[in-house]
């Protein structure tokens, strides 16, 4: 008999459209041994591509379409008991562009995570390239935070830097942000399930120090 270790973390994964993101959680842990397994994905959009990738994966899909319901409240309230029915111990936002209400964010508060294409604090919201472009910063990059009821703005868990060319535009840059959050969100999500990433008191702690206090929370 294969010797497997603990039971990994259940995962719930939310996305919008591509899930690439989804496509490189699913490629590191929906494998032997892993920490963490994505057990569903939920799509607000029906015609999400991520929906494939996961179907492709043997892994449940579900779509809560939000153009259904009537208000914000009937859409998460329907979205919440799909993903309670998993019990997850983690839900994963990964490309999901909903806003979502402070109630909702609040029942998972701690155990939900986002990933935001920037070095936040820096250009929360939309265009996120193009307002890196435009600053004329030197650096750009990706987030993992987690998520509170401030929109992208929860405490930051880990940052991967992308020095922005002279020559990019808003896809080039795109393109290499990607690529790191590729990197980091499996990575986050690993010590996670691990249990080495909490948040306390409006803080990402990483074994148990303040990832603010720490530079490995900066991936260059
Ligand atoms: C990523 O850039 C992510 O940072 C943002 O939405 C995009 C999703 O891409 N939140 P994908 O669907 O994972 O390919």
């Amino acid at each position: 008999m294969a010797v497997t270790g603990q039971t990994p973390m259940p995962v719930v994964v939310l996305i919008s459209g591509n899930g690439s993101n989804l496509q490189a959680l699913i490629d590191t842990f929906n494998r032997d041994n892993a920490p963490a397994r994505i057990c569903a994905v939920i799509s607000n959009r029906p015609q999400a591509y991520g929906l494939e990738r996961a179907q492709q994966a043997g892994i449940p899909t579900h779509v809560v379409d939000h153009q259904r319901y009537r208000d914000r409240p009937g859409f998460e309230q329907a979205l919440q008991a799909v993903i309670d029915d998993y019990h997850p111990g983690l839900v994963v936002l990964a490309g999901f562009m909903r806003i979502l209400t402070e109630r909702f964010v609040n029942h998972y508060l701690g155990r939900m995570v986002n990933i935001h294409p920037s070095l936040l604090p820096n250009f929360q919201g939309l265009d996120t390239h193009q307002r890196a472009l435009d600053s004329g910063l030197a650096q750009h990059g990706a987030s993992v935070h987690f998520v509170t009821p401030e929109l992208d703005g929860g405490p930051v868990i880990m940052r991967a830097h992308v020095t922005i060319h002279p020559d990019d535009d808003a896809p080039t840059l795109a393109a290499r942000v990607l690529r790191e959050e590729h990197r980091i969100y499996p990575e986050v999500v690993r010590l996670f399930a691990e249990g080495r990433v909490k948040l306390d008191d409006n803080q990402a702690l990483l074994d148990g120090i303040a990832v603010t206090q720490l530079s490995k929370h900066d991936h260059a």
